[in-house]
C-alpha cells in the first residue's frame, strides 16, 4: 500500500511539476534550504529526508505550521497548508485533493511538534499548555498513526500533566528527542496531585521514545523528604513519580534517559502488554524512594536492555501482577529487583509468572528479593531468577516473609503470603555480608518448591566465608555454594 501510494505520488509530482521537479531532484539533496523551502515539502528518497531531518520512523520534513503529513517511504508532503507553487498551482491543488482521497491514510503520519504550538524551549517557561494541545490534536487525528514531538536540541519545562486517551490513531507516538524537565520547586504542586508529574491514562498503542532526556529535578523534594529529614515540620512522604502509565494497553517505553525523579521514575499501573526497553535511569544512590520502575496491578510487562541505578528498587513488582519478564538489566546502585513488599494492607496477594534473567547487580543492598508482610494472604508463585551476577551485593538472594518497616508493631502472626515454585539458576558473584542466601520464611506459612541450581556466591571481603540461612524454606538444591539449607 505504501509503495503504491508512493508510486502514485511520485507520478503525480512528475506530471504535475515536470521540469521544476527534475531540477529540484538534480539539486544537491543536502541543500536543506532548497528542499525544505516554501509551503510544500517533500522528500523523494530517504536520503532527501535526511537532508530535511532524519527520523527513525521515516522522514520528517520541517515546516512552520502543524499539521504536517509524513509519507515515510517516498515522499513527505504537507497538507492543510497553503501551497505556494505558482506555476502549477491549479493542477497541483486538484491532484492534491484527489491524491489524498485516493491514497490510504496508512501512509500518512502527522507529526505535532510542540514548538509549533508555542512551547518555549528555554527550560523555564511552562510548556504544559502546548503539550496538551499537541496531544489533543494527535489523539484526535483521523489517521492510523500520529506523533507528538519534543524536538531534539531543545529543553522544555512542563508542569504536572495527564495525557488522556482513548485516541483515534492505532499508534500514538510521544517522541521525546529533546529534554523534558520538571518544575524544580515542590510548591508548583500546591493544590495538585503530588503523586505524579507526567501521566498517560487510558491510552492504547502508545509509544514513548525518542532518545531524549526526562529530568525530574527531584533535589528539592529529596531534601524535604521524611525519610531523609524525619524531624522536619511538613516533611513529605509523597513526591511525584516522573512518568506513569495508567490503564494503558499495548504500549511501549524505550530509548530514553530518565534522571533524578522526585520519587519513582516510572510506574506501570492497571496496564497490560507494556514493553520497556533500552532505558537508562539514573538517580543518586542516596536519593530517597527513587525506584526505577514500579509495576502494580498489571500483566504482560517486559523490561529489556536497560541500565537502572537509583536510591531504591531498580524494579519493584507490586501486587496483582503476572507475566512479567525482566531481561538484560544492569542494576546499581539501588535496592535490587524486588517482588514486594506485598500484602501490607492484609490483602490477598496474587503475583505469578515472573522471570528475571540475564541481570547484573552491582553494589546494591539486595539482589533477587521477595518480601511479603505477615498480615497478607494469597500467593507469589512461579518465579525464575536465572543467569544473575552479583558484585558486592549485601543480600544477593533473599526471601523475607516477615517484612515489616514498623519494628515494634510486627509481632508474629499465623497469616502469610504463600511463596512457591521459585527457581534460582545459574547465579554467581560476591556478597558483601556474611549471609549470601537468606530464605526467611514465615513459621506458619512455609515457602515451598524452592529450586536452586548452579549457584556460587563468595564473600566480597578477602578471606571471609559466607553462608546460607533458612527458616521454614522447602525445596531442592544442587551445586550450590555456600551449602544450601533448604528443607525437603
Ligand atoms: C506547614 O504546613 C502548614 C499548612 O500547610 C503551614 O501553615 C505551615 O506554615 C508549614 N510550616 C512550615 C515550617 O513550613
Ligand atoms: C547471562 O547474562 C549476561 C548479561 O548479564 C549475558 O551477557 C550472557 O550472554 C548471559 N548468558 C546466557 C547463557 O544467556
Ligand atoms: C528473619 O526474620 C525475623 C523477623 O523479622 C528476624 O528477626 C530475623 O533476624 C530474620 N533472620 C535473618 C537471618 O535475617
Ligand atoms: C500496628 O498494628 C495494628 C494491628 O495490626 C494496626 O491496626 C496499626 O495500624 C499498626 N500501627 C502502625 C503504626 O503500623
Amino acid at each position: 500500500m505504501v509503495d503504491v501510494a508512493g508510486g502514485i505520488w511520485t507520478l503525480f509530482f512528475m506530471c504535475c511539476l515536470g521540469d521544476e521537479l527534475m531540477e529540484l531532484m538534480q539539486h544537491s539533496l543536502d541543500d536543506q534550504t532548497l528542499f525544505c523551502h516554501g509551503g510544500l515539502h517533500f522528500c523523494i528518497t530517504s536520503e532527501a529526508c535526511s537532508s530535511c531531518r532524519s527520523h527513525s520512523i521515516g522522514c520528517y520534513c520541517h515546516v512552520i505550521h502543524p499539521p504536517r503529513m509524513l509519507f515515510d517511504r517516498h515522499l513527505c508532503l504537507l497538507w492543510g497548508y497553503k501551497i505556494s507553487f505558482s506555476p502549477v498551482m491549479g493542477k497541483c491543488a486538484f491532484l492534491l485533493v484527489f491524491g489524498l482521497v485516493a491514497t490510504s491514510a496508512a501512509a500518512c503520519y502527522p507529526v505535532y511538534d510542540i514548538s509549533d504550538y508555542g512551547a518555549e524551549s528555554n527550560g523555564i517557561i511552562d510548556s504544559s499548555n502546548s503539550l496538551s494541545r499537541a496531544w489533543k490534536d494527535a489523539c484526535n487525528a483521523k489517521v492510523d498513526r500520529a506523533t507528538v514531538l519534543l524536538p531534539e536540541g531543545k529543553k522544555f519545562m512542563s508542569k504536572p500533566i495527564v495525557f488522556v486517551g482513548p485516541c483515534h490513531p492505532k499508534t500514538i507516538r510521544f517522541q521525546i528527542s529533546g529534554k523534558l524537565v520538571a518544575p524544580s520547586l515542590p510548591a508548583t504542586w500546591k493544590g495538585l496531585d503530588a503523586s505524579r508529574w507526567i501521566a498517560f491514562q487510558n491510552v492504547q498503542g502508545l509509544q514513548v521514545n525518542g532518545h531524549g532526556m526526562v529530568d525530574g529535578q527531584g533535589k528539592n523534594w529529596w531534601t524535604q523528604s521524611c525519610k531523609r529529614q524525619p524531624k522536619l515540620v511538613n516533611c513529605t512522604t509523597l513526591a511525584p513519580t516522573a512518568m506513569k502509565f495508567l490503564s494503558c494497553k499495548d504500549s511501549s517505553l524505550s530509548d530514553l534517559n530518565f534522571i533524578n525523579s522526585p520519587q519513582a521514575h516510572i510506574s506501570i499501573l492497571d496496564s497490560s502488554n507494556i514493553h520497556i526497553s533500552d532505558m537508562m535511569i539514573e538517580a543518586p544512590g542516596n536519593s530517597p524512594n527513587t525506584d526505577g520502575i514500579h509495576i502494580h496491578r498489571s500483566r504482560e510487562v517486559t523490561i529489556d536492555k536497560s541500565w537502572i541505578g537509583s536510591g531504591d528498587d531498580c524494579v519493584s513488582i507490586q501486587d496483582y501482577t503476572s507475566n512479567i519478564k525482566i531481561t538484560n538489566v544492569r542494576c546499581g546502585p539501588g535496592h535490587g529487583i524486588s517482588i514486594g513488599s506485598l500484602g501490607k494492607s492484609g490483602n490477598q496477594v496474587q503475583v505469578e509468572n515472573i522471570l528475571v534473567k540475564n541481570v547484573k547487580f552491582k553494589g546494591t543492598t539486595n539482589g533477587a528479593r521477595i518480601k511479603t508482610w505477615q498480615v497478607g494472604t494469597g500467593y507469589v508463585r512461579n518465579v525464575i531468577f536465572q543467569n544473575i551476577s552479583f558484585d558486592k551485593v549485601k543480600n544477593p538472594i533473599i526471601i523475607d516473609q516477615n517484612y515489616c518497616d514498623v519494628r515494634w508493631n510486627c509481632s508474629e502472626l499465623v497469616t502469610g503470603v504463600h511463596i512457591s515454585n521459585v527457581v534460582y539458576h545459574d547465579i554467581s558473584g560476591t556478597s558483601s555480608t556474611k549471609i549470601a542466601i537468606n530464605l526467611n520464611c514465615s513459621r506458619s506459612v512455609a515457602c515451598t518448591n524452592i529450586y536452586m541450581k548452579s549457584i556460587t556466591l563468595l564473600s566480597a571481603k578477602c578471606g571471609q566465608t559466607v553462608y546460607s540461612s533458612c527458616t521454614n524454606a522447602h525445596g531442592w538444591a544442587s551445586q550450590v555454594v555456600p551449602d544450601s539449607c533448604l528443607l525437603d
